[in-house]
């Protein structure tokens, strides 16, 4: 029996987007073969930060992460493929900008941990989690 192709919730960030980064972003997710099942431009309200940040919002650094990701529009996808979570997360690169391998989106165009362009689900449990707070209709 064939396992079921994973999804993974990507948010490309206000900043990639202000950047013009949007299309190089996307461009690397295609170029590696993964679908894109859904994308939507939006801007995040301070309910759905809350929701979908639930995990760090007692975290110091929360409310600047908060005022970021609610700054402008963002592009909200959902990817498919196999092992999808994992591969993606690999492109992305740690969470610091400074510190992630050249080679990765955050290691060639980020130098901050918190404009650091891209989020993407890091378990399948979150995937599931975050699926259904930003596409509960797919
Ligand atoms: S943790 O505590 O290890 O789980 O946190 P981490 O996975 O490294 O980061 C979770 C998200 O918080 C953002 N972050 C920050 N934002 C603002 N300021 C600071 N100092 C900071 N440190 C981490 C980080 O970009 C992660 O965002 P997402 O959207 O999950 O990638």
């Amino acid at each position: 029996m064939t396992s079921p192709i994973e999804r993974s919730l990507v948010l490309v960030k206000p900043d990639a987007v202000r950047r013009g980064l949007l299309g190089e972003i996307i461009s690397r997710f295609e170029r590696k073969g993964l679908a894109i099942e859904a994308i939507e431009l939006r801007t995040m309200d301070a309910s759905l930060a809350d929701q979908h940040y639930a995990d760090h919002v007692d975290k110091a650094f929360y409310p600047p992460l908060k005022e970021f990701m609610t700054s402008g529009p963002l592009a909200a996808l959902v990817l498919s493929g196999d092992q999808v979570i994992e591969v993606v997360r690999a492109m992305i690169g740690s969470t610091d900008g400074r510190k992630a391998a050249a080679g990765t989106i955050r290691g060639d165009f980020s130098l901050s941990n918190r404009e650091n362009l891209v989020h993407a689900s890091d378990s399948p449990e979150s995937a599931a989690r975050e699926l259904a707070l930003w596409f509960p209709k797919l």
